[in-house]
């Protein structure tokens, strides 16, 4: 194994909040978030999702944060160091690299949306200089256009891994998290001020209390809030084993929740009033069965055609769109392909460089099979890794902090950077809570979602 001086340590507490925000807030929240809950009763949904974001979620955060940084290693040497008996680090062995597996994979189909919103950023810039067709075969699918446009994603991907902790993912964090959130602040108040808009935020933010009875909806909320915070994959654990010794990680890994639950009620307040703008100038928001197109459909077809309602402005704002959906995806995939990444250089002879071509080969080797065969694995591999595997690796990894982690070792490691938590509430409520309450909830609704 590397030994630690050669690990990567994130210079600061704002360069950590920026590369595990930059982590968390991605297609999930700008996509998935507000289509999510604009079919499952508006703010119905929204308050299931804080409820589970705060209450199971962020305790989820922070044990990983806190694993990662007591064991300053990747998911399953860290999972090993916590096990006390031989039986305990087998099972440590299989959590691990079921975690790097699942990163990878959830990793391989990100960038095959990630390469659609690029090329939906290429297409509108290129029809702004005029290159009509190009543009044209931009906005087109087509096998070749996806294998292109994963390959240039991934590609960015790897450039920034490759050159580290502080100078890759810290660096590229702290430019493109901003210009994210300005990107996203300046588009939601042009958008609010076209006709129709008011009917989006209705539709958001009126709850449907109906809906909120209905059997799954817990289980979406729950797999959305443990996609949001990039949980169960060993990503934040990684990121976590970046973080120096003197900071607060309760209160840091509370930003981070903070920071990404905000972003996704603000992206509820772009993507909804641009859905119902696009019904007031005659685009149909809804399927045959009267519900509101989601998914890709949404994202590719309703939007675009708004845009180009509106003339040579919808260009300029089709651009940023899909500019800000790159951006947050970058940010994400970096830290998917961390995660892996990190497990090669500590258990192999391979420097960074080599093994992030290597991870990141074989990622995208997965992804062109995954292209290759869309309709049948696309929807295989999102639902296996998101609603089964993440979940599960979820509660194990509360369990490997509640149960098999020395308590007086865990109690010194909430203490390092928190003096004087002691006094706090925190305190006494933390430990037992991801020890009982944590796998028994996930497991619940998990069991839930089986019947
Ligand atoms: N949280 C990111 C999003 O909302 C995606 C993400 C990054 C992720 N790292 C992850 C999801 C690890 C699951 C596991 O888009």
């Amino acid at each position: 194994m590397a030994n630690s001086s050669e690990r990567g340590l994130f210079s600061s507490r704002l360069g950590f909040l920026m590369a595990a925000t930059g982590s968390a807030v991605g297609l999930g929240n700008i996509w998935g978030f507000p289509t999510n809950a604009a079919q499952n009763g508006g703010a119905a949904f929204l308050l299931l999702y804080l409820l589970l974001a705060f209450a199971l979620a962020w305790p989820a955060l922070m044990a990983e944060l806190l694993i990662g940084r007591h064991t300053r290693a990747n998911m399953v040497d860290a999972l090993r160091t916590l096990a006390p008996g031989p039986v305990s680090r087998a099972v440590a062995s299989v959590t691990g690299f079921a975690g790097l597996a699942t990163a990878s994979l959830i990793l391989a189909f990100y960038a095959i949306i990630a390469g659609w919103m690029l090329g939906h950023l290429l297409a509108p810039i290129l029809e702004m200089l005029g290159q009509q067709s190009l543009a044209n075969w931009f906005a087109t699918d087509s096998l070749e256009l996806n294998l292109l446009l994963c390959l240039v994603f991934s590609l960015a991907n790897l450039g920034i891994i490759v050159a580290g902790v502080t100078d890759g993912i810290e660096k590229w964090s702290t430019w493109l998290m901003p210009a994210l959130v300005l990107l996203l602040v300046v588009m939601i108040v042009y958008v609010l001020n076209q006709p129709g808009a008011m009917d989006g935020v209705r539709h958001f933010l009126v709850p449907d209390l109906e809906r909120l009875a209905r059997p799954g909806l817990a289980v979406s909320a729950m797999g959305q809030a443990f996609f949001a915070l990039s949980l169960g994959v060993g990503t934040m654990l990684v990121y976590g084993s970046y973080i120096s010794n003197d900071a607060n990680i309760p209160r840091l890994s509370a930003g981070v929740a903070l920071i990404d639950t905000g972003i996704s009620i603000l992206a509820g307040l772009l993507i909804l009033p641009a859905l119902f703008i696009a019904q007031a100038q005659g685009v149909m928001i809804t399927a045959a069965d009267g519900s509101l197109i989601a998914g890709p459909d949404l994202i590719f077809q309703v939007l675009p055609q708004l845009f180009e309602s509106m003339g040579d402005g919808g260009l300029v704002l089709a651009a940023l769109f899909f500019g800000l959906l790159t951006i947050a995806a970058l940010t994400s995939a970096i830290s998917m392909l961390e995660s892996p990444v990190a497990y090669a250089i500590e258990n192999t002879r391979l420097q960074r460089r080599g093994a992030t071509w290597l991870v990141a080969s074989l990622i995208f080797a997965a992804s062109v099979v995954i292209i290759v065969h869309f309709d049948r694995l696309f929807g295989l591999v999102v639902s296996l890794t998101t609603e089964y595997s993440q979940p599960l690796l979820g509660m194990m990894l509360c369990i490997f902090a509640g149960w098999l982690w020395q308590r007086h070792h865990l109690l010194q490691e909430i203490r390092n950077g928190f003096p004087d938590v002691e006094n706090h509430l925190f305190w006494k409520i933390w430990p037992g809570y991801v020890k009982f309450v944590c796998p028994v909830l996930i497991g619940g609704v998990f069991l839930y979602s089986l019947r």
